[in-house]
């Protein structure tokens, strides 16, 4: 007799880099080479098919045979997952690529796609008997992890540098979070939180791609637009790269569904997004090499990307140059142009790093890399009230007594 269908097909995890094996049953960081590890899926033991996946709630765990957590019961959820994909006609129009459309991340709980990689990455954790998680965020992973950590019960220790958006303090702080604040950015959090952990025994260290499954999560991205699309791809996908685990996932989500029959034909163009005042990804790409340099001197708007060296660079450019995509890089002032004109012609208030990836479409209509019938889907990866200052409202101060134009 066959054995029963897993819930997971998790079977275990491969080095990105030099492809050693390793058991996805114990809790595990890098690879002894210093590279993330990737959880592979043993695909011939799903049983489920597109239809199925349809009769499912609607969140992320509707991929659960994909996804590496073994039993429903450890599922730690907010209810995640299955964010709109919505046509943006009026921007399409003005841009000439009408068939534009954005996956839009803001309505996701902590207000950032950073919930899945959190909400996937913590009940992996805990199914695995870990009890603290530490992390350095650029902002919305700490505000994310640490509210899925107080979900499953566990302790939160999260640093991140005194210029991330203020909210995601509170954010942290409100969940119960031990918060520290760097006078630096994400590297020198990530050390901090690194020395920690060496002295606090029981806390994994979940840095981005340091643990193997905040990928999974983010996955699921990639794998919503497909079904979204009624098991279509695509002809573009635009994403704003930091560290760049949305992009390495969507890449990786993309393959697992062609491998498994669910989509056909060829994936889409991949799109990295980054800042003019950190890109390293695009300067990468540009001398065609295979690993990126630290960028000197970060500095961006759109906080989320402000990440000078990914430690998963070599699986970013993979994915650009594997499908032919392509690495762009836009300035603060084009960026928050463009997060005005979204939500003004779409009634969309998104946050800079989404903005990132309108600015690049324009761009790249302009140049001619993206042609008008081009079907393009832009992330927007999180909730511009994450970020009030970036629109100043303007509004003029009336007194209790007074009269306005119009208003007497
Ligand atoms: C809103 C937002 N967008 C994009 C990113 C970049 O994410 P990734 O690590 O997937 O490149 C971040 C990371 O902090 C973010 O907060
Ligand atoms: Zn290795």
């Amino acid at each position: 007799m066959a054995a029963p269908a897993p819930y997971s097909a998790l079977s275990h995890l491969d080095c990105a880099r030099c492809g050693a094996r390793h058991d996805a049953g114990q809790v595990q960081g890098t690879c002894s080479c210093g590279s993330p590890l990737l959880a592979r899926y043993d695909l011939g033991r799903v049983r489920a098919s597109p239809r199925d996946i349809a009769g499912r709630p609607p969140d992320l765990w509707r991929y659960h045979e994909l996804l590496p957590v073994r039993e429903p019961g450890h599922v730690v959820s907010l209810g995640e997952g299955m964010t709109p994909l919505l046509a943006l006609p009026e921007l399409g129009r003005a841009l000439g690529v009408p068939g534009l459309l954005m996956k839009d991340e803001s309505l996701i709980p902590t207000g950032t796609f950073k919930a899945r990689g959190a909400a996937v990455g913590v009940s992996r954790a805990a199914e695995l008997g870990v009890s603290a998680i530490a992390l350095p965020t650029n902002g919305n992973a700490g505000a994310a992890w640490s509210a899925y950590a107080a979900r499953a019960g566990m302790r939160s220790l999260i640093v991140m540098p005194a210029a991330a958006p203020a909210i995601t303090r509170a954010e942290c702080a409100a969940v119960g979070a031990e918060l520290y604040l760097v006078d630096g950015l994400i590297g020198d959090a990530g050390r901090l939180v690194a020395a920690a952990v060496r002295r606090r025994p029981g806390y994994q260290d979940v840095s981005t791609l340091r643990e193997p499954y905040r990928i999974e999560g983010k996955k699921t991205m990639g794998l919503e637009i497909a079904e979204q699309l009624g098991w279509r791809l695509p002809g573009v996908i635009v994403y704003p790269t930091g560290g760049g685990v949305g992009i390495i996932g969507i890449y990786k989500a993309l393959r697992e569904l062609l491998e498994l029959g669910w989509v056909s034909g060829d994936l889409p163009r991949l799109v990295a997004v980054q800042s003019a005042g950190c890109a390293p990804i695009v300067r990468a790409f540009g001398a065609g090499a295979a690993v990126s340099e630290p960028w000197p001197d970060p500095k961006t708007v759109a906080f989320g990307i402000t990440v000078p060296k990914a430690l998963g660079d070599f699986l970013i450019l993979e994915a650009l140059y594997a499908t032919g995509g392509t690495a762009v890089a836009v300035t603060d002032e084009a960026l928050l142009a463009d997060q005005r004109a979204v939500a003004r012609l779409e009634g969309c208030f998104i946050c800079p790093e989404g903005a990132a990836c309108v600015t690049a479409v324009r761009q790249l209509r302009g140049s001619g890399w993206l042609s008008g019938a081009d079907e393009v889907v832009v992330l927007n990866t999180g909730s511009g009230l994450i970020y009030p200052d970036t629109v100043p409202d303007g509004a003029p101060m009336l007194p209790p007594s007074g009269s306005a134009p119009g208003l007497s």
